[in-house]
């Protein structure tokens, strides 16, 4: 029998008891008095008046409290060949000897650190020293270009920016260096001082006076004795910026504060995700991403348990037996990874023939995110795992799962296609544009009743108004989070889509505004639209469609191309932006709206019909006849 029913039953009763009592797991510097603050912040503030400090609660109390000859860290990285063990006195060491770097750099509380690493551990080893010293850090993911990180580092304004020499993609070294210099060369913000970890697949080249090598400082200052303590924050003080897709070029500033973080995910960690301290827990997403935040580098760590840091793929690193081996090698009780993969590994094995080589028998749940779990992958992956496929969903902005199936309160009954229930702290509602609510089975937005629980982002980097703007206005007393579905009539939510221009490739959520920006910056170009499209791989992808300017004497299949590299260099390789159409005109409505809704259904195959206020069907056809002279 689950106590999902009770546990929810008890939070919706008293809200801050439920909180309140969560927040005994954390040990604080002056624990909290106050719980909420409806006062403070666009919505309010969680454990307004506590101090702590995550980083303490990371490491030092572990070990203190004996686990220090327990490993923290496994990093295994089949593109480089390493594997390497931490335990969590040595990544203690490393953090403080980092950190005290960090402070004779003039690194102090509330400073940003823009953290612009690989899946290797000192990603982790930045991430934990900033938030030892009360700065706030802002990972940005290596698949994006350098513009898209001098956008960051604007934002962000960092005093210091962590690097490496290099990513390794299969079969590419990305060189991170020059990528870091350009960004810098375009920001208007630029950072003191870069230290940068050098791996040996990349050499970088050194600016005198700005850039310093990472491990020689780190050496010298644990050869002076060199240890920085932790530092006192506000549970209200941010613990980093994690920037993401929003319906403009500009991303968002996700902010995550230092308290109700802690609370939220430490309540996870046991609860949601059923895992024991001194368990291996692997998510095999990318410290760029919230999952990596929420799951890789401080979930398992908070609560006690052992993180992954898996620098390979799904697939081709070197076989769809990877994640076999790692579960089997590492004795991993829970996977956490997005559907694409196990659409990747499924596609290159059907029948699981690499399951054979390896024993998963420690293995208890999969768990899925960060994209719609299609009921076909999900009972692929059951049947060749025979463990509990558990789908939760959730978005930046929370941090953590808002709806999933709570396998530490006992497992509710699976339903393929639905991530299950909300989580205590999130009252999740159906409704239509008035804010009314739908019944049960009607489709309408998804919106979650304010305020929103611990860990959720408190607001926008230094941006109350873009807070209120983009997720408080449009159904006031709520939290809209731009997904749209409906409730069946056993409260199980099913997610459907996005309502605004966000698109989730391989997991991976873009902005087709963000596209259309850059295709529409190309000189031949006079107007564009991007869309999703359906992709059997990767969930959706994107493609782009161009309407040339008069008089332009470039080949429509030049300019396709130029398009496709210039999505490659502006936004970056993660954008997967490969298909470019140009056509002679955009179907609009008679009031010059795109009707990008209708183009999608046309690519997907699905049924269409010529809506109404549409400017001349006959474009229709051409789309239709374009997208097929692709074979789409
Ligand atoms: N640094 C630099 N480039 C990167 C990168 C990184 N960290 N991550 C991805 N890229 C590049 C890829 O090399 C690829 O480049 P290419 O166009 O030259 O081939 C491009 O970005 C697109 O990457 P992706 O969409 O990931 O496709 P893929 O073909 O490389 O891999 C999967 C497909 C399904 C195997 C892969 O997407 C995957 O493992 N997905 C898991 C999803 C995930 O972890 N999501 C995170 C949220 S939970
Ligand atoms: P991100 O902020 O990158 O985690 O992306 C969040 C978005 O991904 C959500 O708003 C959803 O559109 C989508 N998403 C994440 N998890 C799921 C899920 N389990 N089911 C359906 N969609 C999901």
């Amino acid at each position: 029998m689950s106590s999902y029913a009770q546990v929810y039953g008890d939070w919706q009763k008293d809200p801050e008891a439920f909180w309140g009592q969560a927040a005994k797991a954390v040990d604080w510097i002056d624990a909290p008095n106050k719980i909420f603050d409806s006062t403070q912040g666009p919505y309010g503030r969680w454990f307004p008046d506590a101090t702590c400090n995550t980083c303490y609660n990371v490491l030092d109390r572990h070990v203190q409290n004996g686990r220090g000859d327990q490993d923290a860290i496994i990093y295994d990285s089949p593109v480089t060949n390493t594997k390497r063990k931490l335990t969590y006195a040595q990544v203690l060491d490393d953090v403080s000897a980092l950190a005290a770097v960090l402070q004779d750099f003039g690194v102090q509380k509330g400073d940003r650190v823009i953290v612009y690493m690989p899946m290797i551990p000192e990603a982790l080893i930045g991430m934990y020293a900033c938030a030892r010293i009360g700065a706030v850090h802002s990972v940005v993911f290596g698949g994006f270009a350098a513009k898209e990180l001098a956008t960051r580092i604007d934002d962000a304004k960092p005093k210091l920016v962590l690097t490496t020499s290099c990513g390794i993609e299969p079969g590419r070294v990305v060189a991170y260096k020059p990528l870091l210099d350009e960004a810098i060369r375009l920001s208007s913000s630029k950072p003191e001082k870069v230290i940068l970890f050098a791996r040996e697949q990349a050499k970088a080249d050194m600016i005198e006076g700005r850039d310093y090598d990472w491990s020689s400082l780190v050496e010298a200052a644990k050869k002076a004795g060199k240890r920085a303590e932790c530092v006192t924050v506000k549970a209200t003080d941010p613990l980093y910026i994690l920037y993401t897709s929003g319906t403009t070029g500009i991303p968002k500033g996700v902010v995550r504060d230092n308290g109700g973080h802690m609370v939220a995910l430490t309540w996870t960690m046991k609860n949601l995700y059923g895992i024991n301290p001194g368990e291996v827990f692997w998510s095999a997403s990318d410290v760029g991403w919230v999952v990596g935040h929420s799951y890789i580098v401080y979930g398992p760590l908070l609560h006690g348990a052992t993180t992954i840091v898996y620098e390979g793929k799904p697939i081709g690193t070197p076989d769809a037996g990877a994640f076999w081996r790692v579960i089997e090698e590492y004795k991993a009780v829970a996977l956490f990874t997005a559907p694409t993969a196990f659409r990747a590994i499924r596609k290159e094995d059907p029948d699981a023939t690499f399951l054979q080589k390896y024993s998963t028998k420690t293995l208890r749940t999969l768990f899925l995110a960060g994209e719609r779990a299609d009921p076909d992958t999900v009972a692929w992956a059951e049947k060749v795992l025979g463990v509990p496929v558990v789908d939760h969903w959730w978005q930046t902005e929370t941090g953590w799962g808002i709806v999933g199936n709570p396998v530490g309160l006992g497992l509710l009954p699976i339903k393929h296609g639905s991530p299950t229930v909300p989580m205590p702290g999130y009252d999740v509602q159906i409704v239509d544009e008035a804010a009314k609510p739908l019944p049960n089975g009607q489709m309408g937005s998804i919106v979650i009743k304010l305020p929103l629980p611990p860990g959720c982002l408190p607001t926008l980097w230094q941006n109350d108004c873009r807070m209120k703007e983009s997720y408080l206005e449009e159904f006031p007393g709520f939290y809209k989070t731009a997904d749209a579905g409906f409730k069946d009539e056993d409260g199980y939510l099913f997610i459907m889509g996005r309502t605004d221009d966000i698109i989730n490739v391989a997991g991976h959520r873009l902005s087709t505004g963000g596209m259309e920006e850059v295709l529409a910056s190309h000189p031949a170009v006079a107007e564009c639209a991007v869309i999703g499209i359906k992709d059997e791989l990767k969930g959706e992808q994107p493609c782009g469609f161009v309407v040339l300017k008069s008089g332009v004497t470039q080949s429509p299949l030049e300019v396709e191309k130029e398009i496709v590299a210039l999505v490659r260099n502006k936004i970056g390789p993660v954008a997967a932006f490969k298909i470019a159409i140009t056509v002679n005109r955009l179907p609009k409505t008679r009031s010059g709206k795109i009707l990008r809704g209708t183009m999608k259904k046309i690519a997907d195959g699905d049924e269409w019909s010529t809506p109404a206020t549409i400017d001349d069907p006959a474009i229709l056809d051409e789309i239709a006849a374009a997208l097929g002279s692709k074979g789409i």
